[in-house]
């Protein structure tokens, strides 16, 4: 190998490693398994040591923290670990208020009371008490499933073994383990001064990575030997609650011997909220752990259970971000990443720079427009920001213009870097795409990479490198390959890396996946615009693959029964197309994106071939979430005139958790109106219809004996 080589294979590992260990520590969602991800810091320390002259400066063996510990064992949580929504400006704490008044229905003058709080850069963990007693520590995980990690986290002191005087039967305190940055420090320079090689030795990056390195470590006796620190922020699942409010919950909590903020305050009135959150950010520097922001969470919580959640984040809390950090460096290239759906990503390659603590080394330059906005050019100084967990973007340029003017102009390619098709951007849409589909490799590799992703079907030891050498022995084309691998068993054990064993367990880990769940599937097949929470919604009424199908087929045919009437301007008709294309899914928050990404993807024979091979292979159980039971289950609910109590969101989600669906208009289909003060035609039609018609406090009489 020549210098040149091992030069160029030093950058991308280093590239490559830094992306998966940002994968596994931030964001949670490793794309490859532990396995793979040591084969790869193994290769870079190897050639390390052969030129060491050519260590870099963002070396992987410098910066990467922990190695992803060994497997730990999952638990499913019995209500999901959410996420929170951002706000930036103090308008966006107004509006959120305004929108639980909105939703709740209250008067514009009514007080909402928040609790008021720092939010921790640390990992968010779940435990569990029975009877006083700790019987389960887990991780966020993805939400719904987390990693049990109970032993480790009763080595940190601040979690007791057990609740202090009279607890619930059962109550899941959920908080923030983290580490102190002063205990980050100290941690880092005693393993530096432990390695035998000081060059070698690992540092993590982060108070934030050296926390969950230190967690999820396989030996507890390492975990205890880390300075952890937790505070609760929240609860799961309860048995019974000790009050009635956020604030007085959180006091009995640390009652209970539990550590909470030492900031917690409650307030009505925005001034005393924003006030607090100045006060915070003013001390944040001096304060002894890393914080990102002030969480506000209503206080009342029969407003917090109204209130809901809408995805992964509830409507009754938000975090108040601080202003992001900045930095200055340069930009050493600009390279094309080509996506699984054939976008073509331009990602800035930079001098290393830290940033809010962090080594930045890449940052997004989203398309051909962002490039051009910034007029970026290759050996331009620019600045960057980093938010929180967010990819460090380019805010500007900050060349001067003279040396700015001497530097060549980006040219975005034509053509796909990786197979050479046209790129070309859609109608109306920023992103190019290479239009070179499946015989594009990149597009290839990168579809079978996301179908077997921990998001996904998570099939364990099926890495990038696997499936690139599948991919080039022709042996994988499409998802339903993989299940055809065990064919190739034989072979598959002569080849080099591969033993009997590692074969086994890889076609055992394929074979455990031969009844996924149904929206792990769908996602997996990485249709546009159909993430796994789009999935799940979509499967919560469709209930199985071939019924979507139908769908599909459905929605092909109203796209083309639909027609632009004589005069109609062409935004108009895309207008009525998507109203009548959302309508027909009749799920709410799914909209015509969904239903034409899901129209496109069967147009395509070529899809339908892939789709039909792959359910010949495995068969997804039906999707079946629990809901109440009540008198309207299974029925389709109208909701028209003014409702007083409650608002027609709220309305509608009531709907949703007793099993049955809102719709927008009256049809033959519908079961069930209910309607207030003001009725029109909607109420006519059903009237005409001989359909039951309730009114709003009949409604809620529904609502209360279904919750009894
Ligand atoms: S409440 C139901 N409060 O931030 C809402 N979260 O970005 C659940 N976090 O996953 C979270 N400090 O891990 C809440 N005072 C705080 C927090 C906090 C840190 C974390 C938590 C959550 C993440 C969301």
């Amino acid at each position: 190998m020549t210098e040149a080589e091992a030069a160029a294979e030093l950058e991308r590992l280093a590239i490559e490693i830094a992306r998966h260990s940002a994968l596994y520590h931030t964001d949670d969602a490793p794309e490859i398994s532990d396995a793979d991800y040591d084969a790869l810091v193994r290769r870079n320390d190897e050639l390390e040591r052969q030129f060491p002259h050519l260590i870099r400066a963002d070396s992987p063996s410098k910066q990467v923290g922990a190695a992803p510990a060994a497997h730990l064992s999952k638990v499913a949580h019995k209500l999901p670990m959410l996420s929170l929504d951002n706000a930036f400006a103090d308008e966006d704490v107004a509006d959120f208020v305004d929108r639980v008044r909105r939703y709740l229905k209250l008067p514009a003058d009514t007080e909402v009371a928040l609790t008021a709080e720092p939010k921790i850069d640390g990992l968010s963990c779940s435990l569990r008490y029975e009877n006083g007693a700790l019987a389960l520590a887990a991780t966020r995980g993805d939400g719904t499933t987390g990693e049990v990690v109970t032993a480790n986290a009763a080595t940190i002191a601040d979690i007791p073994q057990k609740l202090r005087g009279e607890a619930p039967d059962v109550f899941e305190v959920r908080g923030e383990i983290y580490m102190s940055k002063a205990d980050f420090a100290e941690l880092n320079a005693r393993m530096l001064a432990e390695a035998e090689d000081p060059e070698k030795a690992r540092q993590f990056a982060n108070p934030r990575n050296a926390a969950a390195g230190s967690l999820r470590q396989k030996d507890a006796a390492v975990t205890a030997s880390r300075p952890l620190r937790f505070y609760a922020h929240g609860w799961g699942e309860a048995s019974s609650l000790p009050a009635e409010t956020q604030y007085d919950v959180m006091q009995a909590i640390a009652g209970w011997g539990i550590p909470i903020a030492d900031d917690l305050i409650r307030a009505t009135a925005l001034d005393a909220i924003l006030s607090h959150y100045r006060a915070i950010e003013a001390k944040r520097a001096d304060l002894p752990f890393d914080i990102d922001g002030v969480v506000y969470k209503v206080d009342r919580l029969d407003w917090q259970k109204r209130l809901g959640h809408v995805g992964k984040a509830p409507r009754w809390a938000i975090a108040h971000k601080f202003p992001a950090e900045r930095a200055e460096t340069i930009l050493t290239a600009i390279d094309i990443q080509v996506g699984r759906t054939g976008k073509l990503t331009p990602v800035a390659r930079l001098e290393p720079v830290t940033v809010g603590g962090v080594v930045v080394t890449n940052a997004t330059l989203h398309n051909a427009d962002e490039i051009a906005r910034l007029d970026a050019r290759v050996g331009d100084r620019v600045r960057l920001q980093r938010a929180g967990d967010v990819i460090p973007q380019i805010v500007e340029v900050t060349t001067p213009p003279a040396e700015h003017a001497r530097l060549a102009p980006f040219v975005y390619p034509a053509t796909c870097p990786q197979c050479g098709s046209e790129a070309v951007a859609e109608e109306g849409e920023v992103d190019i795409r290479c239009a070179g589909g499946l015989i594009c490799p990149a597009q290839r590799f990168e579809r079978l990479r996301h179908f077997v992703s921990r998001g996904a079907l998570d099939i364990e030891g099926l890495g990038e490198k696997s499936i690139q050498e599948f991919l080039d022995l022709e042996w994988i084309k499409e998802p339903a390959d993989i299940f055809r691998l065990k064919e190739h068993r034989d072979e598959l054990v002569g080849r080099p890396g591969w033993k009997e064993i590692s074969v086994d367990k890889l076609i055992e880990a394929i074979e455990a996946k031969r009844t996924p769940d149904a929206p792990r599937l769908l996602f997996g097949l990485g249709i546009r615009h159909i993430g796994i929470v789009t999935a799940r919604d979509l499967l919560k009424r469709y209930t199985t693959l071939p019924a979507l199908q139908a769908l599909a087929d459905e929605l092909i045919a109203l796209r083309d029964a639909t027609q632009p009437v004589l005069g109609e301007e062409a935004g108009k008709f895309r207008n009525r197309l998507n109203k009548a294309i959302a309508e027909h899914i009749g799920v709410d928050q799914v909209g015509a994106a969904v239903g034409h990404a899901l129209a496109d993807f069967f147009h395509e024979p070529h899809n339908r071939t892939v789709w039909e091979d792959l359910l010949a292979e495995v068969s997804p159980p039906d999707y079946v979430v629990e809901t109440l039971q009540s008198p309207v289950t299974g029925k389709t609910i109208v909701f028209t005139g003014s409702l007083e109590a409650i608002s027609r969101d709220e309305a509608k989600a009531q709907a949703e958790a007793l099993g049955a669906k809102a719709a927008g208009s009256v049809s033959a289909k519908t079961d069930l109106v209910v309607a207030g003060p003001g009725a029109g035609s909607k109420l006519k039609k059903a009237a005409e219809l001989g359909i039951e018609v309730i009114d709003e406090a009949a409604w809620l009489e529904i609502v209360e004996a279904a919750r009894q």
